[in-house]
C-alpha cells in the first residue's frame, strides 16, 4: 500500500506544479495569481474538492505526446461560497497558455452538467489563449460543446465568468453567453481576433488594451459588467455577488436576517429632488436612501450611465434595481441603456429576484444616430423584458415620466404590481414646452407677444399635466407618497408580493426583439 500511496502523492505533487515553476513565476510577474491560487481566494477556506486532476490530453501531433501536464490546463471541481455550493473551473495559463484541448473541454463540460443537474451555480475563471492550436478541429468541437451547455444552462443556474488573462477566439463566446462577466484591469483582454489579425484584415493599428481591455469592455462595448483592480479584488467581488443570487431558478433569492427598525422613515429622501425640474441629481443617492445600508451592488457602472442597474436588499431581501439616472444625459433612454436594462431585468426574472424600478426619464433620445442604431428594436427589448417579467415588480416615479418611456419603465399597464409616485412626479405625453408649441401653435402665432403667450400656455399645460394626480385618478399610480416614507412602503409592499405567482401564457419561448 505504501508504494501505491507514494505514487499517488507524487502524481498529485506533479499536478500542483502545473506548467512548471518558471511559468508560475512568469504568471506572478504579470501580477496574476495561478489557477489554484484563484480558487483558494474564491471559495471558502479548504472547501475545494477537485475533479479530474490527473486528466491529460490525447494529442500526438507536433510532439505533443511528449509534453503532457496533469489537469491539461484547467482545474475543475466544487466548493462553497458563504457555505453554499458552487461548481468552478479555473484555466491554468501555465499549461499551453490555458488553451482548450479536447480533454480540457470535457472537464469543463462535466462540471457544467453536474451544476445543472444539481441546481448549483457555475463560476468560470478564464485565462486562455483559445483553441489548442495543435489539436485543430477537435478543440473547436470542444468549444461548441461548452457553448451549447452554457445556452441550455442559461436561466437554470447562475453562470458567472471572470476574465483573468488574455481571452481570444473561442475563449470569449462562452463568457458572452453567461450572466455576468468580470474583468481585471490591465491583465485581462477579450477579443474575437487580436491586434495582429486586426492589422492584417483592416490595416488598423490598435493595442490589446484599446481593442479588448477591461475598461474598453466596461465602458464602450458593455461586454464586461464589472472591472476589478486585481485578481483578489475580482474574486472577492464574485463572492459578494453570490450573496444576492439564488442557487438556481427553483430557489427563492436569499434573505438575510433583518429586524424591522422602530422607524424606517428616511428624512434625507425629502431633500434630494431639486426645486428646479431641469436640474439634475444623483439617482444613486435615492437608491442608497431606500435600500438596506451599504447593500447596493452596482453592475455596468461605466456603461450607459443614463440607466443604473444593480442588486440591493430591502429588509434583507435581494432585489434588482433599474433606475434612470438624471445626472447623466438627463436619464434619457437610448440604445445602450435599453439593452443594459433589458438584460438585467431578464436575469432577475429568470432567478426570482424582485424588481424595483425608479423612474425619472424625459423620454427616448431622438436623432439619426439613435434611429440608425435601431432605438426602435432596442427600446423594445426593455419594454419586452419588463412586460414578460413575472417576479414582484414595484415602480417609483421620482420626477419625470414622459412619453413612451413612461410606458416602458415598468408601468402598471405592462404588469407592474405597485406603482408609486412622489409629489414631484410629472407624468405626461411630453414636456410642457414641446407640448404647448404643438397644441397652442395658432394661439401663440396670433399673439401680440408670442414669447409671453408660449410661457403662459406652458405654465397652463404644466399645471394641468406635470404632476402625478391625473395618473392617480386613473389608478395608473396606486399612491402618491412622501419620499421619506418610501422605504417603509416598500418593506410592506414586497412582503405582500413575496408569494406572487402568475401563469405566463403557454409557449415554447417568446421572440424578444434581439
Ligand atoms: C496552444 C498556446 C496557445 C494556443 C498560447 N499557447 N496560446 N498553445 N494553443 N491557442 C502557449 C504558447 O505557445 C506558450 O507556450 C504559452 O502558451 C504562453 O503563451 P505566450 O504567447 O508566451 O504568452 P503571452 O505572450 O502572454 O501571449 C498570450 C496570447 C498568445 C495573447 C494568448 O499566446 C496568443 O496570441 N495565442 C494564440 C491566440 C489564438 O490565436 N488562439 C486561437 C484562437 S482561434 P510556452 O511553451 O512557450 O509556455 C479559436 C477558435 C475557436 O479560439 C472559435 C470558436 C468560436
Amino acid at each position: 500500500m505504501k508504494k501505491g500511496i507514494d505514487t499517488l502523492q507524487s502524481k498529485i505533487a506533479e499536478a500542483w506544479k502545473g506548467g512548471g515553476e518558471h511559468r508560475i513565476e512568469h504568471q506572478h510577474q504579470k501580477g496574476k495569481l495561478t489557477a489554484r491560487e484563484r480558487i483558494e481566494v474564491l471559495l471558502d477556506q479548504n472547501s475545494f474538492e477537485e475533479l479530474g486532476m490527473l486528466v491529460t490530453h490525447r494529442s500526438v501531433d507536433f510532439g505533443m505526446d511528449k509534453e503532457k501536464y496533469y489537469g491539461d490546463g484547467v482545474i475543475t471541481g466544487y466548493g462553497t461560497i458563504h457555505s453554499r455550493p458552487v461548481y468552478v473551473f479555473s484555466q491554468d495559463f501555465t499549461v499551453f497558455g490555458g488553451s482548450l484541448s479536447e480533454a480540457h473541454a470535457e472537464k469543463i463540460c462535466r462540471i457544467m452538467d453536474l451544476a445543472v443537474a444539481n441546481g448549483i451555480p457555475l463560476i468560470g475563471l478564464n485565462d486562455s489563449g483559445g483553441a489548442r492550436i495543435q489539436e485543430g478541429v477537435v478543440s473547436l468541437g470542444g468549444y461548441a460543446d461548452i457553448f451549447y451547455r452554457n445556452t441550455l444552462a442559461s436561466g437554470v443556474i447562475p453562470q458567472i465568468s471572470a476574465i483573468m488573462g488574455p481571452c481570444a477566439g473561442g475563449a470569449v463566446y462562452s463568457p458572452a453567453i453567461t450572466d455576468f462577466i468580470f474583468m481585471v484591469d490591465h491583465t485581462s483582454y477579450m477579443f474575437v481576433t487580436g491586434p495582429n489579425v486586426v492589422k492584417t484584415v483592416t490595416n488598423e493599428t490598435i493595442t490589446s488594451e484599446e481593442l479588448g481591455g477591461a475598461m474598453t469592455h466596461a465602458s464602450y462595448s458593455g461586454v464586461a459588467h464589472l472591472v476589478a483592480e486585481n485578481d483578489v479584488e475580482c474574486l472577492q467581488s464574485i463572492r459578494r455577488l453570490m450573496t444576492y443570487l439564488p442557487q438556481s431558478r427553483l430557489e427563492k433569492t436569499p434573505k438575510m436576517a433583518y429586524n424591522l427598525q422602530p422607524s424606517e422613515i428616511r428624512p434625507v429622501l425629502n431633500t434630494i429632488i431639486p426645486d428646479n425640474p431641469q436640474q439634475p441629481y444623483d439617482m444613486k443617492e435615492i437608491i442608497s436612501g431606500i435600500i438596506d445600508a451599504d447593500s447596493f451592488y452596482e453592475l455596468h457602472a461605466n456603461y450607459a450611465e443614463n440607466i443604473v442597474i444593480g442588486f440591493g436588499r430591502i429588509g434583507g431581501q435581494s432585489i434588482g434595481i433599474v433606475a434612470n439616472q438624471p445626472a447623466h444625459l438627463a436619464g434619457v433612454l437610448d440604445v445602450n441603456s435599453s439593452k443594459k436594462g433589458a438584460r438585467f431585468v431578464r436575469f432577475c426574472d429568470a432567478f426570482n429576484i424582485p424588481l424595483l424600478v425608479l423612474v425619472d426619464v424625459p423620454g427616448f433620445l431622438p436623432g439619426k444616430d439613435q434611429e440608425w442604431n435601431a432605438i426602435i428594436t432596442n427600446g423594445a427589448k426593455l419594454l419586452y423584458a419588463f412586460s414578460e417579467a413575472t417576479v414582484p415588480r414595484i415602480t417609483i416615479i421620482t420626477r419625470k415620466a414622459y412619453g413612451g418611456a413612461y410606458d416602458v419603465m415598468n408601468s402598471k399597464h405592462i404588469g407592474a404590481d405597485f406603482n408609486y409616485a412622489w409629489p414631484s412626479a410629472e407624468i405626461a405625453v411630453m414636456g410642457s414646452k414641446g407640448a404647448s408649441e404643438i397644441i397652442f401653435r395658432k394661439e401663440i402665432a396670433g399673439a401680440s407677444d408670442p414669447v409671453a403667450k408660449l410661457a403662459e400656455m406652458e405654465s397652463r399645460y404644466a399645471d394641468k399635466f406635470a404632476n402625478p394626480y391625473l395618473a392617480a385618478e386613473r389608478g395608473y399610480v396606486d399612491e402618491i407618497i412622501e419620499p421619506q416614507k418610501t422605504r417603509e412602503k416598500l418593506l410592506k409592499s414586497y412582503a405582500v408580493l413575496r408569494n406572487k405567482q402568475i401563469a405566463a401564457p403557454t409557449k415554447k419561448h417568446g421572440n424578444i426583439p434581439l
